[in-house]
């Protein structure tokens, strides 16, 4: 089966903080067992990244101060964000084949942290992530390189080469920019932002990172499975044609609550709950439905120029559900006029599917079979499932191994940028009943961010008095606050 699917349906189990999908696999044991050291020695490594890096191009931090050349040999690993998806990618950075060794974690809460560096440092896997075998000869985090709060990013980026950045969206935007200021290389899961200010600061730092030939790799992993590059390619090859429209889906039975505590602070409470805010999670039209979404952008070779669409809440009334919708239908029209219809859902008892599916003039791409369909229904193209990857270990080989080699390979925070701001598009669009411009909203400066990341901050959005949450009427929001009641 192919890993995306693993998503729907293990990822997101009530209760579960650690998700099943992105710690399992039978790559992962594999890997486990055949990890080999690396050829190249460490100074190797930094004479040829230095060179095509341009040391020059980065005034912030002298040479040793940028590869942290007196520890060791290793490409050294900051883990920011030690959830699941965040334990899972260290996890695979550590399995790449590479010389690599994790360093430094932050996270908000101190309990998180522990539990993933309990997870890390396992002497058997498979009683946490399902594995035989451990990798804790890689993990060298000392007590002191651990960081928990909203500041502990700060540190954690200065002590490694590269930056796995897995908390909820909402920081992204700060935590890319920094790592790209303090010219390390980054793996960071999508979405990259929930809000469209958010997303041009990480338009803005994946152009320096450009400039500064930074690896960056982001966690759209349908880009890096076998079964997608193979449609992609047989789709360049005309199989089925021009595009005509598109379907994608993300519908399923929801994911985990986290309910409210005594004494917690709102901020705290909406830390651990943040799948339910908009500022933290974007709601689930980004936070799930990006993959589905920017899957369509990618064969289609562009980003919508507009939406329109329709969504609400309706099983999702009680306050442990913050503000977000269970479902959405949009429009994405593209510039040519061609069309991506889109849905996702949250909702028990109905239907599960998540899949796209792509028309052209000559026949269908149906990405979940993984084949290519004529008009007249006849299988023109069938991928091989024996060689599907498991694209969560693949992209973190191919960005190591391009680390260690010294080559600038990845740069994928343009697109990573676009794919969100499409599905935040698709969220404006739901949230307001208006049509809403790519561009506009792009450029409208929207953020959903509080003012200040203190634990006693004053919150954008706030419960009532019976605890439940402002939420977004359709045709009564105004568009420049439709991000949710906490837009500015
Ligand atoms: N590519 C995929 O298939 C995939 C799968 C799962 C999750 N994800 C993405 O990974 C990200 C994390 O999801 P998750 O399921 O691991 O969530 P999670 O809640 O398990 O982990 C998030 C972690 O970030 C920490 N955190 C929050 N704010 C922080 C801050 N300011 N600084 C440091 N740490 C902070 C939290 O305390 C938590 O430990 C999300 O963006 C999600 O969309 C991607």
């Amino acid at each position: 089966m192919a890993s995306y699917q693993l998503e729907a349906t293990g990822r997101h189990v009530a209760g579960l903080d650690f998700p099943q999908n992105p710690l399992t696999s039978s790559v992962l044991h594999k890997k486990i067992k055949s990890m080999k050291p690396i050829n190249e020695s460490r100074r190797d490594f930094m004479k040829k990244t230095t060179a095509i890096a341009g040391m020059a191009a980065i005034p912030f931090a002298s040479q040793a101060e940028f590869f942290n050349t007196n520890v060791n040999d290793a490409i050294k690993v900051a883990l920011v964000g030690c959830g699941g998806r965040g334990t899972g990618a260290a996890m695979q950075a550590m399995l790449s084949e590479q010389n690599v060794k994790l360093v430094a974690m932050a996270d908000a809460f101190r309990d998180r942290l522990d539990y993933s560096y309990t997870m890390l440092t396992a002497d058997d896997l498979s009683e946490t992530a399902g594995y035989a075998g451990n990798i804790k000869n890689k993990i060298d985090v000392p007590e002191n390189n651990k960081f928990v709060g909203f500041d502990g990013y700060l540190k954690a980026i200065a002590l490694a080469d590269v930056v796995i950045l897995a908390t909820p969206p909402g920081f992204r935007p700060i935590h890319f920019e920094e790592a790209i200021k303090q010219g390390k290389h980054v793996f960071m899961e999508k979405p990259v932002a929930t809000d469209p200010a958010g997303i041009r600061k990480v338009l803005e730092s994946a152009a320096i990172a450009r400039q500064k030939k930074l690896n960056v790799v982001v966690g759209l992993q349908r880009h890096y499975q076998n079964s997608y590059r193979e449609l992609y390619k047989k789709y360049q090859e005309g199989l089925i044609g021009e595009f005509v429209s598109a379907q994608c889906w993300w519908n399923s039975e929801g994911v985990w609550v986290r309910q409210r505590q005594p004494n917690q602070t709102e901020m705290e409470y909406q830390m651990r709950n943040w799948y339910y805010f908009n500022w933290l999670c974007g709601d689930h039209i980004v936070e799930q439905h990006i993959h589905n979404i920017d899957v369509i952008n990618w064969f289609k070779g562009s980003y919508p120029v507009k939406a329109q669409g329709m969504g609400g809440r309706e099983v999702r009334k009680g306050k442990e559900f913050g503000e977000i919708f269970d479902h959405h239908y949009v429009e994405f029209q593209y510039a040519d006029g061609s069309i991506m219809n889109s849905q996702c859902r949250h909702i028990k008892g109905t239907m599960s599917k998540v899949d796209e599916q792509i028309v052209g003039t000559k026949g269908t791409i149906f990405c979940g079979n993984m084949n290519m369909v004529d008009r007249k229904g006849k299988v023109v193209y069938q991928f091989d499932k024996t060689k599907e990857n498991d694209p969560y270990q693949s992209e973190h080989d191919e960005l190591f191994a391009a680390i260690a080699k010294g080559e600038y390979k990845f740069a994928d925070g343009e697109n990573g940028a676009k794919s969100t701001m499409t599905s935040i598009l698709g969220r404006l669009a739901t949230y307001s009943g208006q049509v809403v411009e790519f561009d506009a909203a792009l450029n409208s400066g929207m953020s959903l961010q509080p003012a200040k990341y203190t634990w006693d901050a004053d919150m954008p959005l706030k419960p009532d008095a019976s605890g439940l949450y402002p939420v977004a009427i359709p045709g009564a929001v105004p568009l420049t606050t439709s991000g949710g009641t906490g837009g500015k």
